[in-house]
């Protein structure tokens, strides 16, 4: 039987990695029927709204989608699409693994997991502009909000994810120290959650030192959990040690629903070029095959990725090679997909 799923193209290079992850999870044989939906720049030119109602109809129903980037306009503009469809289906947790897969990027062998929360902190978005004399934008102000219910759902999901994949520790990273009240609460909460865990370690850590410590020694790390923006910022970091922005999938999970995607952004510096790397968007992709209870088939399209990156034939620009996506992709589906 197969599994209907919302497929989300994006922006940007959005098209070109959703269309080589559709064919390796076609030539992987994935039990998966497709609705195809429109979002982001891309939507709102077509159909004049970013987040059309028919694609949140389709998400509502299959309760499944894998997406591309959406471009978010800086500064002024709509408010992030991403943003937008996290709360919509409150997709609470969003799981960043960060893998080596290959050889040379700077570390060997990295293995870590970042749980980053999904639905409050400071991308809330509850913001301002305070006029003073005749500037209306003087000053500017953003809330953050953290909550008992949040921040106690997404330290037990770190908990329960580490549990299951047989992970040794969790850390908290935080800041404290200076906000004592939003992140205070959370390092309160988080310390009360742990108890429940006495199997697993349990550490926390202010997050510039965790910036740190994860550069010159990631290896002390495991499964790592932070409010929403200190997350957004460590993932990217994270991508950094096993190769870069293509290598970095993410799983925003909720109660009813979970939506798959890269770390990664539109890139419209590589837009249409055709060279990017589908990798994380094809990992992201395993995670919901992995998710709609398909980890064979996941777990074939991963050993073909690492089988192809370890042979070293093909590389695409970020891996210092010149091949282009179209050719990494037909490299993954011979190497049996
Ligand atoms: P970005 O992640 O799109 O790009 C950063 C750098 O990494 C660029 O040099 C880009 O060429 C490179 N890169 C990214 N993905 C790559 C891939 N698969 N293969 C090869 N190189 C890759 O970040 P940027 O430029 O800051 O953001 C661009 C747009 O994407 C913005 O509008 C931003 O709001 C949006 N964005 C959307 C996200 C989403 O849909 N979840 C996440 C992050 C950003
Ligand atoms: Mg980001």
């Amino acid at each position: 039987m197969s599994t209907e799923i919302t497929v989300i193209p994006g922006d940007g290079i959005g098209p070109e990695v959703t269309a080589a992850t559709l064919r390796v999870l076609d030539a992987a044989g994935a039990a998966l029927d497709y609705d195809h939906q429109l979002g982001g720049i891309t939507a709102l030119q077509q159909v004049g709204s970013p987040l059309p109602d028919a694609t949140l109809e389709s998400i509502q129903r299959t309760r499944v989608a894998l997406k591309g980037p959406l471009t978010t306009p800086s500064g002024s503009g709509f408010r992030s699409i991403n943003v937008a469809l996290r709360k919509e289906f409150d997709l609470y947790a969003n799981v960043r693994p960060a893998r080596t897969l290959f050889d040379g990027g700077r570390y060997e062998d990295i293995d870590l997991v970042l749980i980053r929360e999904n639905t409050e902190g400071l991308y809330v978005g509850v913001e301002h502009f305070i006029g003073v004399g005749d500037d209306p934008r003087a000053a500017a102000e953003s809330v953050m909000i953290v909550t008992r219910h949040g921040t106690e759902r997404i330290v037990r999901y770190a908990f329960e994810y580490a549990r299951q994949h047989g992970r040794r520790r969790v850390t908290v990273a935080h800041k404290a120290n200076i906000l004592k009240y939003t992140q205070g609460l959370l390092l309160d909460v988080a310390r009360e959650v742990a108890t429940d865990y006495p199997d697993i370690e349990f550490e926390d850590r202010i997050i510039d030192a965790t910036a740190m410590w994860m550069v010159l020694d990631p290896y002390r790390f495991d499964v790592l959990v932070m409010e929403n923006m200190f997350g957004d910022i460590l993932s990217d970091l994270m991508a950094g040690l096993v190769g870069g922005l293509g290598f970095a999938p993410a799983a925003n999970i909720g109660l009813e629903t979970a939506m798959f995607e890269a770390v990664h952004g539109s890139a419209p510096d590589i837009a249409g070029q055709g060279v990017a790397n589908p990798t994380s968007l094809l990992l992201s992709a395993c995670m919901m095959l992995d998710h709609v209870d398909q980890r064979e088939t996941g777990d074939r399209i991963r050993a073909a990725i690492r089988s192809v990156l370890a042979r070293g034939e093909i590389r695409t620009r970020d891996m210092g090679g010149s091949d282009g996506t179209e050719a990494y992709t037909e490299a993954v589906i011979r190497a049996r997909a």
